[in-house]
């Protein structure tokens, strides 16, 4: 298996552009399964789970034309399987955002249920209540998710128990070609949502008040197919400004979103740091400094994303002061705090709370990825270390940040990997 080696120390300091969002091209890709004719998906990350999602498509016999700039162009029709198997659940448990779309075009869909996984334990129960209320008939049978419904799902109130953002979308997603109104109550306003919303709508959907807690979907007959460009990724956006800021450097991202991004960007003015965009730009510097350590807490959007909790933890780790990070969003999400203490960091564990006194310096060592946002942490760690930090198991990165180790030498880092 691919290891990072990064030699700590280095200020970033340069400009790079951030890839499309992982978390909006997932659900996109599943959505252009609902088309009658091709969807040509743009602005797609090079990462696992969009390789995952296309294999998922291949699997199912339905056509794919990849171009050299990676746009894909889906041609759902030719589907012959609608079975989305174990082998490939198991590696990417996004992969139920084919339940709401199959379910809805063609009537029926197997799903292998996701199981547990380094996070926590993560139901689909939302879900498959949702479709429920839609019409659908779903047995869970042999690790499957087997849903069908004669003729057409039917329009429903559905109001989540808990805000859950793929649960959202697979309800949205069915909701388009069902017939009558559904309302989505409780629904998750996160961007990737909302960027969900949009491509659905350009394919001929009608839906409202995506980006509230109240979406309104009117079902039609059928959608076309169109051409859609994905929203940048705010979590790799997230990512990069906080390592800029824990090496004390500076970073200049473009092709990014800074309206979507305001309580990371608030925190990080609070860390010391000085902040400033334009429309899809964001510029952090940090002008030599050593950050403030900084107490937050994650919920659904708007409010501070899970998904940037563990980099907000190595930024804390080398921080002046102490700071206290509670996850509010996943259980067991805190598997980057031991790797962490191997390097020398303070840091405690209190219920779903890290508290973490900053250290002058964190001290290199051989440190294991454990899920996709921790082990961004631990590269963060490695970059402000003494030594070299060898990063074990970045398959987890490769999941979720095209090029890291590209992007991270453009800006001066001292980091390479060393392939199994
Ligand atoms: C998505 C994101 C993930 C992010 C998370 C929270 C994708 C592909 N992944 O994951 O990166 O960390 O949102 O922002 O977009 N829950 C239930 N029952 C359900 C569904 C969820 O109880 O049927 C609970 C979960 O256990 C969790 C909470 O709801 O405690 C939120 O999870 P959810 O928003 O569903 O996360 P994902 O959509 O899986």
């Amino acid at each position: 298996m691919d290891k990072l080696i990064i030699t700590g120390g280095v200020r970033l300091d340069g400009e790079i552009r951030v890839s499309g969002a992982k978390n909006s091209a997932l659900p996109i890709l599943a959505a252009t399964l609902l088309a009658d004719s091709p969807v040509t998906v743009c602005n797609l990350p090079h990462l696992h789970d969009i390789t995952t999602m296309c294999e998922l498509f291949g699997c199912m016999g339905v056509e794919l034309l990849v171009d050299e700039k990676m746009n894909v162009e889906v041609h759902a029709s030719t589907i012959k399987q609608l079975v989305a198997p174990y082998e490939l659940v198991k590696t990417m448990r996004a992969s139920i955002l084919v339940l709401g779309p199959l379910l809805a075009r063609f009537g029926y869909a197997e799903v292998s249920l996701p199981g547990g996984c380094a996070i926590g334990s993560r139901p689909v129960d939302l879900h498959i209540s949702g479709l429920q209320a839609m019409g659908a008939d779903i047995v869970v049978e042999d690790g499957y998710i087997k849903a069908s419904v004669k003729d057409r799902l039917k329009g429903a109130h559905i109001l989540m128990d808990t805000v859950t953002v793929t649960g959202t979308e697979n309800i949205l997603m069915a909701a388009v070609l069902a017939d009558g109104e559904t309302i989505i109550e409780n629904a998750a306003r996160e961007p990737e949502v909302v960027d969900l919303a949009e491509c659905l709508i350009t394919m001929g959907a009608r839906i409202k008040g995506h980006g509230t807690g109240m979406i309104r979907v009117q079902g039609v007959e059928r959608l076309d197919g169109c051409t859609y460009s994905v929203l940048p990724d705010r979590i790799e956006t997230g990512t990069y400004l906080i390592a800029a800021a824990a090496t004390g450097g500076r970073v200049r991202l473009k092709d990014t979103q800074p309206n979507i991004l305001d309580a990371i960007l608030f925190k990080l003015r609070e860390a010391g740091a000085s902040v400033e965009w334009g429309d899809d730009w964001i510029e952090l510097d940090m002008k030599g400094k050593r950050p403030r350590a900084v107490d937050l807490k994650t919920a659904p959007y708007p409010a501070m994303p899970t998904d940037i909790q563990a980099q907000f933890t190595a930024l804390n780790a080398i921080a002046e002061g102490t700071g206290r990070i509670t996850e509010t969003v996943f259980e067991n999400r805190f598997m980057h705090v031991q790797e962490m203490k191997r390097m020398g960091a303070d840091v405690d564990v209190e219920g779903n709370t890290v508290i973490v006194k900053g250290v002058e310096q964190l001290k290199a060592a051989p440190v294991m990825a454990t899920d996709l946002r921790a082990s961004a942490s631990l590269v963060i760690a490695g970059l402000v270390a003494e030594g070299d930090t060898v990063v074990e198991r970045i398959y987890h990165i490769d999941r979720g940040y095209e090029c890291i180790e590209e992007k991270l030498q453009q800006l001066g880092a001292k980091i390479r990997r060393v392939p199994a």
